[in-house]
């Protein structure tokens, strides 16, 4: 009754083999094969089909859709769980498939023995994105208690190395990179968010896959709870990338008629290395809004201006100062809640202070508005302080922990009465200012009670919210990007990429945190010039050129800056403005370095007419002089001219520049540009030099 089912989009494809009873098979996932007819579609079937092996079981091994035990896979299974205490058998037959286009299909799958039923969907997206969920129902009379549910991929013998990442506070997403030898390379993380070392992604790929080499296989999951994801490798000589939600034991258990879905697994594959997968990424996300995004506005937030001090006449002054620059938004963040005068009280209580603000924030919003700006605030929604007048009205709510954290406990959000009080606490607070934006912050692991349940509540929160205020906007921050992945960005629109401002730290991880985000839901922001995180001290055209490149902003007291520095933020900003057009909707490029104290990245306009770049010295380079700065994809038919862009501060260069530098800037085919490049500036550690390139 049922067929091969090829999904195919251009560039990309997946096909199953569906035929008879038993799970669908994956006979392949990567390049677009081409059109086939039937009967290639059955010879290529055919060739798939490995040798049956020695002490093997007794034919030919294929990847199914939900790999168990009893169809001889001895990897981690794609479902398992229990009945009655004890672990059941589970072993599936196909009972339905959907195949309603090209590009989507659905596979029902019922348990032979166990009740249960199955529903796995694939859906290749035009951009070349593969959407993957399972939902599992109890079809049995007893309930049926859930261990793992995972979506599992193959990934072919030529994809030997695995990338994926991790990090700290202030030092999210960094790469780790290791040899994919037999066993499982497994990140499960159990922060109940995210977390700081979030393997944000899984990269499988040939050996030496870089930004721009390379074939590669990637997922993420979308999901801002507790992780399972995994590479693993078989002396079968199977291979898989694997991704599911990480549950506790006994955390779903499913009464009979209930289900569970999985979070959406985002998978992509690209033969042109990590920017590939980039591209597709981004282009999908962006398509994939809801809500379109509008310009990002430039951002004051008064963290690091100001912290827990808030004097209306400074953050008056902060934000004259704000608008004169040129500011779009200015976000009042943490502090202004009755009694959070420090980090130990008054989560929970979204009451603004009558101490320090005796008319409200009128007079504030009143002032940011009157200024041009629209206002955004910072909430906290699923903490409470013990100190705090819900926490002593409602014990009962606080999520059971041992431990503070950040003298914060967790709120049980998934108690319909909590979830209504923190929404009609929130909603109150938008009826009576007109707020734009939530900075909306989770500050800690929640180390008990259901990270499932919470993270639901948390996005049905943001969902309410957003319903109830369709123009408002969030973004997601936690201690910094402990909470950062395409799930949450379905109910924000930005995410606070780190809490580091200290340049140096934030082009490793805008580099890594946007191969699978956008840039333009990237919070990158311009700090002061001693970096409150790290105590680095690095120049103003560094910050700019950092932060230029993503969803900008400001986060530095300018009520004690020169006015050197003032005209400097002006001009920057002036010139986001005038890019960010651009740098909001074009193709992200990396170059991979020769030396790694030399990075490039950039932005091609879809079009290829328009590109800005940015050439940046990290560390101190290995040669005095380089050669080969490039500049990929860009129009290699075309002739470009290259000029130097002016964010209103001065790079600093070691000695004598290149002469095309002297000369303020070089015209040049694209196809020199994008292959042999051009001569390195002299840059010295630290700086960046922003370039625009336009065609002619
Ligand atoms: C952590 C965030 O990442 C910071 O940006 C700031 O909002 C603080 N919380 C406020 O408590």
């Amino acid at each position: 009754m049922h067929s091969i089912v090829y999904l195919r989009v251009p560039g990309a494809s997946l096909v199953l083999d569906a035929r008879g009873a038993g799970v669908p098979s994956f006979l392949h996932w990567g390049a677009d094969l081409g059109a086939l007819t039937t009967s290639q579609r059955e010879s290529f079937a055919l060739s798939q089909l490995p040798p049956i092996s020695p002490s093997s079981i007794d034919s030919p091994r294929l990847l199914s859709i939900l790999p168990v035990e009893s169809e001889g896979w001895s990897g981690t299974p794609g479902i398992s769980g229990f009945r009655g205490g004890q672990p059941t058998e589970l072993s599936f037959e196909l009972v339905g498939a959907e195949v309603p286009d090209a590009a989507s299909a659905t596979f029902m799958l019922r348990d032979v023995s166990s009740e249960l039923i199955v529903e796995l969907k694939y859906g290749l997206s035009p951009q070349g994105v593969l959407a993957m969920t399972a939902v599992v129902t109890n079809t049995g009379s007893v309930p049926w208690t859930l261990a793992r549910l995972g979506i599992s991929v193959p990934i072919p013998t030529r994809a030997r190395e695995v990338l994926d990442l991790t990090g700290r506070w202030a030092f999210e997403r960094q790469p780790q990179r290791r040899d994919l030898a037999h066993g499982t390379w497994s990140r499960q993380t159990r922060h109940g968010r995210n977390g700081h070392d979030s393997p944000e992604l899984f990269a499988a790929g040939t050996p030496g896959f870089a930004f721009r080499a390379g074939e590669v296989w990637v997922l993420h999951l979308a999901w801002s709870g507790d992780h399972d994801m995994l590479a693993e490798s078989h002396a079968t000589g199977q291979s898989i990338l694997g991704a599911a939600e990480l549950l506790k034991p006994g955390e779903i258990q499913l009464a009979p008629g209930e289900h569970y879905s999985t979070p959406t697994v985002l998978g992509a594959w690209s033969d042109s290395g990590l920017d590939g997968i980039s591209e597709r990424f981004h282009s999908w996300a962006r398509a994939a809004r809801a809500r379109p995004l509008a310009a990002r506005p430039v951002i004051l937030n008064t963290w690091e201006a100001v912290y827990f001090d808030h004097d209306f006449s400074r953050l008056a002054e902060l934000a004259r100062r704000a608008a004169v620059v040129g500011v779009e938004r200015f976000v009042l963040d943490d502090g202004w809640m009755t009694g959070r005068v420090d980090d130990s009280r008054a989560l929970g209580d979204w009451t603004v202070d009558p101490v320090r603000w005796p008319r409200g924030l009128h007079p504030l919003v009143d002032h940011v508005h009157s200024l041009g700006m629209d206002f955004g605030l910072w909430v906290e929604p699923e903490m409470v302080s013990l100190d705090s007048e819900l926490a002593r009205t409602h014990p009962e709510w606080i999520l059971a922990s041992a431990q503070s954290w950040r003298n914060q406990y967790a709120l049980d959000l998934g108690n319909p009465e909590a979830f209504a009080n923190i929404l009609g606490q929130l909603c109150a607070l938008l009826d009576e200012y007109d707020i734009a934006y939530l900075k909306w912050d989770q500050n800690r692991d929640l180390l008990g009670g259901s990270t499932h349940r919470q993270t639901v509540a948390s996005w049905q929160l943001m969902a309410a919210l957003r319903s109830r205020y369709p123009g408002l906007e969030i973004e997601s921050c936690s201690s910094g990007g402990g909470r950062v992945d395409l799930g949450v960005l379905e109910h924000t629109d930005r995410v606070w990429a780190s809490d580091t401002n200290d340049p140096l730290e934030r082009q490793v991880i805008h580099r890594y945190t946007s191969i699978v985000l956008p840039p333009e839901v990237i919070g990158g922001h311009v700090g002061e010039r001693i970096a409150h995180t790290t105590g680095r001290s690095t120049d103003l055209s560094f910050r700019l050129a950092t932060a230029f490149f993503w969803s900008a902003g400001i986060e530095w007291d300018l009520t004690s800056t020169t006015d050197d520095d003032l005209a400097s933020a002006t001009l920057w900003i002036a010139a986001y403005q005038r890019h960010r057009g651009l740098l909001h909707s074009g193709t992200v490029v990396r170059v991979d370095a020769a030396d790694p104290a030399l990075q490039t990245h950039g932005v091609v306009a879809p079009d290829r007419s328009e590109a800005l770049f940015a050439a940046v010295c990290l560390t101190a380079p290995r040669d005095a002089a380089s050669t080969g700065l490039v500049f990929p994809g860009l129009d290699i038919d075309a002739d470009y001219r290259l000029d130097v862009l002016d964010l209103g501060a001065p790079v600093r260069h070691f000695h004598g520049s290149p002469q095309w530098l002297r000369d303020g800037g070089v015209t040049l085919p694209g196809r020199i540009l994008s292959g042999t490049g051009i001569a390195w500036p002299s840059l010295q550690p630290q700086q960046a030099l922003v370039m625009r390139l336009e065609r002619l």
